[in-house]
């Protein structure tokens, strides 16, 4: 290694990376900022940052608090946490160094991880701050699960675990697309649905008198009983995903099932939502996809199946932007008008079809079918 692979001298003025050629996972530069500059709001990831600053003032926004720094102190910058800087009357300068939080599979907190992103993800904002975040999209659910064909096959790999005789748990069960199937086919389903929209269009649905649909959140449950199979399809949004699992794990006799699934990076939903937080300022988080569960559950010891299907529809633009400017107007952060400019963008990108007068959004997604015998 040359001298100059180990020793750098800084520069009063300029901004420029350190040791490029030498750092294995360190990112690490001088940065100088001219008064008043400002280096415009990002996340480094899943990277941890710490900015030695070395003179000057300025503030730094970090994750929504407005902190003062000045020369000759220390700022930590969390995975995931959007920031900027802007500096004040003097120069500002300051040594960012960065390096990514889980590289050693030994280090790496899934369930911490998945827990983090949940936290700043827009839906739970949405679902924290309204009382019942389905409300006035429930409706709309059937829809939506037509125009993609769902359940579709997964519902043929669900019922390879069920008997005649089986009792099933089943956490989040919406409008019903597994419910119903399964009750028809199983001695009993306890469905647990805390949304009140959800549950009155479930309840009209329910014509067999072997489904009782409670009004609560899985975590609230107690003293339910033991069962067969114990199935939670999209609705595993919850505040501690261990302990749901390990109380998944240990209501169950049989098989717990996880349904979940991800997006491509070219598919419609997510394109259009990565360009309706841009529009909204809302900050983009990583979406917690089903890979991040079977991380999960790996680290908990639970060696899960997955299979994959493909999701076989698109989606109707209609509900998609029912559903997103309901929760951006909830949230009182829609901007009317804003959806002429999100079309525009898909259109040019592809995203956005006419089929015989009705929009769709094409879709390029997975879901994914995660199980383990319990037994
Ligand atoms: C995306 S929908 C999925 C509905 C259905 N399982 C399906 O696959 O079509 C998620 C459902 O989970 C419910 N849910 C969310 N959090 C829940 C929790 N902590 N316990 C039980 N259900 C929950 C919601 O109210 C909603 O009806």
């Amino acid at each position: 290694m040359s001298e100059r692979d180990s020793i750098v001298e800084l520069s009063e003025k300029r901004t420029f990376p350190l040791f490029e050629k030498s750092t294995k996972m360190l990112e690490a530069g001088q940065v100088c900022l001219d008064p008043g500059e400002e280096c415009e709001k990002h996340t480094t990831g899943h990277y941890e940052e710490m900015l030695i600053i070395l003179d000057g003032e300025g503030r730094i926004l970090l994750d929504g608090k407005e902190l003062f720094v000045k020369g000759n102190s220390v700022v930590y910058i969390p995975p995931y946490t959007f920031h900027s800087l802007v500096a004040g009357d003097r120069n500002l300068r300051y040594i960012y160094m960065a390096t990514p939080t889980y590289f050693d599979p030994e280090h790496i907190g899934w369930i911490e991880v998945w827990n983090s992103l949940r936290e700043k993800s827009v839906w739970t904002k949405y679902s924290g701050e309204v009382s019942d975040p389905w409300e006035g999209i429930a409706d709309h659910y059937d829809e939506w699960s037509t125009s993609i064909n769902y359940p579709g096959k997964l519902l043929d790999k669900v019922f390879r675990f069920l008997k005649n005789d089986s009792k099933v748990l089943e956490i989040g069960p919406g409008t019903g697309a597994f419910t119903l199937p399964i009750a028809k086919w199983v001695e009993e389903v306890v469905a647990l649905e805390p949304s009140a929209a959800m549950r009155k269009i479930l309840e009209k649905k329910a014509e067999f008198n072997n489904i009782s649909i409670l009004p609560q959140r899985f975590e609230d449950v107690e003293d339910i009983g033991k069962f067969d199979v114990v199935l939670a399809a999209y609705s595993l949004g919850v505040k501690d995903l261990k302990s749901t699992i390990e109380k998944m794990a240990n209501l169950c006799k049989g098989y717990c099932i996880i349904i979940d699934g991800d997006r491509a990076t070219n598919d419609g939903i997510r394109v259009a939502d990565t360009i309706l937080k841009k529009k909204l300022e809302v900050e983009e988080v990583p979406w917690c996809s089903y890979l991040s569960k079977i991380n999960a559950l790996h680290q908990m010891g639970i060696f899960a199946n997955v299979e994959i299907e493909n999701e076989r529809g698109d989606v109707l633009w209609r509900i998609y932007l029912k559903q997103r400017k309901n929760m951006y107007e909830r949230l009182g952060i829609w901007k009317e008008g804003v959806e002429i400019e999100v079309m525009v963008d898909l259109k040019d990108k592809d995203l956005l079809v006419d089929r015989n007068g009705e929009l769709y959004l094409l879709s390029n997604g997975v879901h994914a079918l995660i199980w383990w015998a319990n037994r």
